[in-house]
């Protein structure tokens, strides 16, 4: 019965494995992110830990959203497991590198999928994913744009870059 099931979803199988691991993906951004609000909270910088925290509820967000996108197609979504997640960290800065760095990875994630639905004419998860092209694309910008001031503050004391970070 299963087999039948999964034949009538209108997702390619291919493809849906792919959301799956997507999903532990931004799971795994959605830790990660909590992590490094942590590390910012106990050190009272407080900006840089608002900005995880929300980065770290819309993740799980972006996880749920195609949770939801596999179940609503007649599809299998799986709950992920999350494992190796770092919590010890060198400087404010390198958080904001290594959260630029997750960006990234989940961005070529998402492309790769992109490509899959391109070539196997799943144009209905092409169309889903479009929304997540254009987060990925904010989700850079804003931490380039953190790690730019990072740049023109120099060696400012840290309380001061906290205080610059975005509140939104
Ligand atoms: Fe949902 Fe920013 O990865």
């Amino acid at each position: 019965m299963e087999n039948i099931a999964r034949q009538q979803i209108s997702i390619n199988l291919e493809v849906m494995d792919m959301l799956n691991q997507q999903i532990a993906k931004e799971q795994h951004s959605s830790s990660v992110y909590l992590a490094m609000a942590s590390w910012c909270d106990q050190r009272g910088l407080e900006r840089s830990a608002s900005f995880f925290y929300r980065q770290s509820v819309e993740e799980r967000e972006h996880m749920m959203k195609i949770f939801a996108f596999i179940n609503n197609s007649g599809g299998s979504a799986y709950s992920p497991d999350v494992t190796n997640i770092a919590h010890e960290y060198a400087s404010l800065k390198e958080v904001f590198e290594l959260a630029l760095q997750q960006e990234i990875s989940v961005t070529q994630s998402i492309y790769k999928i992109v490509a899959k639905c391109r070539k196997v004419n799943d144009f209905g998860t092409e169309n889903f994913l479009q929304w997540f092209v254009e987060e990925q694309m904010e989700e850079e910008q804003s931490i380039r744009d953190i790690l730019d001031m990072f740049d023109l503050m120099g060696d400012a004391p840290l309380k001061l870059i906290d205080e610059r970070i975005p509140k939104e």
